[in-house]
C-alpha cells in the first residue's frame, strides 16, 4: 500500500511516497532555510507565502520520483497539528483539495506522531512498544510508544524545547540560522567543560524537562563577555551548553526507562540530529541492556516521508478524515483529531 505524505507545519515544504509504512519511494523536501536566515528565525508569514509557491512541484516530485501516480496512491498523509498555523493550513487544504478532486482517503497525523515514525522508515525491525524522546525545535517529549497509534505522554518540557535552547543561545553568539545545527558543530571544537551551567530539574515532576533557566544562564554568560569587551568563548559555550542538554535528556531516558521497564528506546526529531546525542545515547543503552533505535540523519528533521510512514498506520487503524479537517496549532498526542 502506497502512501503519499505531505508535511508544510513549519519552514521545509515536503512530500514523499512511502509503501507500507517502511519502504521510502521517493522523499522531496524543499528547505526554506535561506529564505528565514536574514531574519534569524522563522518568519510565519514568509514560511506560509513559500509552501504556497512550491508545494505543487513538490509533491509532483514526490510522485514522480516515485515512478507512480495518484491512482496508485491509497491514502494522503497530511501533516494537520501542531505547528504554525498559517503553514499547516497550506498542506491540509492542498492534501484535502488532492483528495475531493480523485476520491482518496484523507489521513491527518500529528506532528510529533510523524517524527516517530521516522524510526520505522530507518530501523525495519522496529516495532511498538518502545520509549521515544522527541527533541524538536517546538517539543521536547517523553512517549510512551505501546502501539503504531497508541501513544501515551510520559514528560515533556515546561518552557522551552530543546531545539528553541540551542537556536536561541546560538543567535545570542552570532551562529546562523539554524542555531541548533551550526553549535553542534562548532561545540566538536569547544571543551566540555569550560562552564558549569545549571542542571535543568522541575520539582515534583522528574519525567518533564525545563531549559529556561539554563537559556538564560547561557545567554547571561554571553552578556558578560560583551559588556566585558572580550571575544566570546563560542566553542567553549557550546560544548558546554551541548553536554548539559544531552546528559539532561539522557537521565530523563533513564528514569522513564527505570520506571516503564521498556527496554527499547528511540529519539526522533531534528535535535536527534545532535552528533553528542548520537554518541553518548547508544553508549548509555548498550551499558544498560537497551536496544537504541534513532532516525538516520536526513529523517530526522521535517520529511514527508515520516508523515506517510505514521499515515499508513493511521490509516491501517481505520484513523480516516473528511473534508471537515482543520489545521491546529496545538493537538493531543494521545487523541489529537
Ligand atoms: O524537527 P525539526 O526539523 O522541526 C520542528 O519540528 O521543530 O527540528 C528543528 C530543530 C531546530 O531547533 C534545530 O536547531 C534543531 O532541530 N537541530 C539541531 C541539530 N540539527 C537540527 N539541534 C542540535 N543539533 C543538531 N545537529
Ligand atoms: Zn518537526
Amino acid at each position: 500500500m502506497k502512501i503519499l505524505g505531505i508535511e508544510s507545519s513549519c519552514d521545509e515544504t515536503a512530500a514523499a511516497v512511502v509503501e507500507n509504512g517502511r519502504k521510502i519511494l521517493s522523499n522531496s523536501v524543499y528547505t526554506q532555510i535561506s529564505r528565514h536566515r536574514p531574519f534569524g528565525g522563522v518568519v510565519p508569514e514568509i514560511a506560509s507565502r513559500c509552501h504556497t509557491e512550491v508545494i505543487s512541484q513538490i509533491v509532483r516530485d514526490a510522485l514522480d520520483q516515485a515512478g507512480v501516480s495518484l491512482s496508485d496512491i491509497s491514502a494522503v498523509a497530511v501533516t494537520a497539528a501542531p505547528g504554525l498555523i498559517g503553514s499547516l493550513l497550506v498542506g491540509v487544504n492542498f492534501a484535502k483539495g488532492l483528495c475531493l478532486a480523485s476520491g482518496i482517503p484523507l489521513v491527518a497525523v500529528h506532528h510529533t506522531r510523524g517524527h516517530i515514525a521516522a524510526n520505522y522508515l530507518s530501523n525495519p525491525s522496529l516495532e511498538p512498544p518502545f520509549l521515544c524522546l522527541v527533541v524538536s525545535g517546538g517539543h521536547t517529549d517523553l512517549i510512551a510508544v505501546e502501539d503504531y497509534t497508541v501513544l501515551r505522554p510520559l514528560g515533556a518540557t515546561r518552557d522551552d524545547a530543546a531545539g528553541e535552547t540551542f537556536d536561541k543561545t546560538a543567535r545570542a553568539m552570532g551562529l546562523p540560522y539554524p542555531g541548533g545545527v551550526a553549535l553542534d558543530r562548532i561545540a566538536e571544537e569547544g571543551n566540555p567543560d569550560s562552564f558549569s551551567f545549571p542542571k535543568p530539574s522541575v520539582e515534583n515532576a522528574p519525567l518533564d524537562f525545563s531549559f529556561s533557566g539554563l537559556k538564560t544562564a547561557v545567554i547571561n554568560q554571553i552578556h558578560h563577555f560583551e559588556q566585558l569587551g572580550t571575544e566570546i568563548p563560542v566553542a567553549d559555550i557550546s560544548a558546554s551548553l551541548r553536554r548539559s542538554v544531552v546528559e539532561d535528556l539522557i537521565a530523563h531516558i533513564s528514569l522513564a526507562a527505570e520506571e516503564t521497564g521498556y527496554k527499547k528506546i528511540a529519539i526522533a526529531g531534528g535535535v536527534s540530529a545532535n552528533a553528542l546525542l548520537r554518541r553518548e545515547l547508544p553508549a548509555f543503552c548498550e551499558k544498560n541492556g537497551f536496544a537504541f533505535f534513532m532516525p538516520e540523519l536526513s529523517l530526522c528533521g521535517d520529511n514527508g516521508a515520516m508523515i506517510a510512514a505514521q499515515g499508513f498506520f493511521e490509516f491501517s487503524a481505520g484513523n480516516i478524515s473528511d473534508m471537515r479537517l482543520n489545521a491546529s496549532p496545538s493537538a493531543d498526542l494521545e487523541k489529537p483529531f
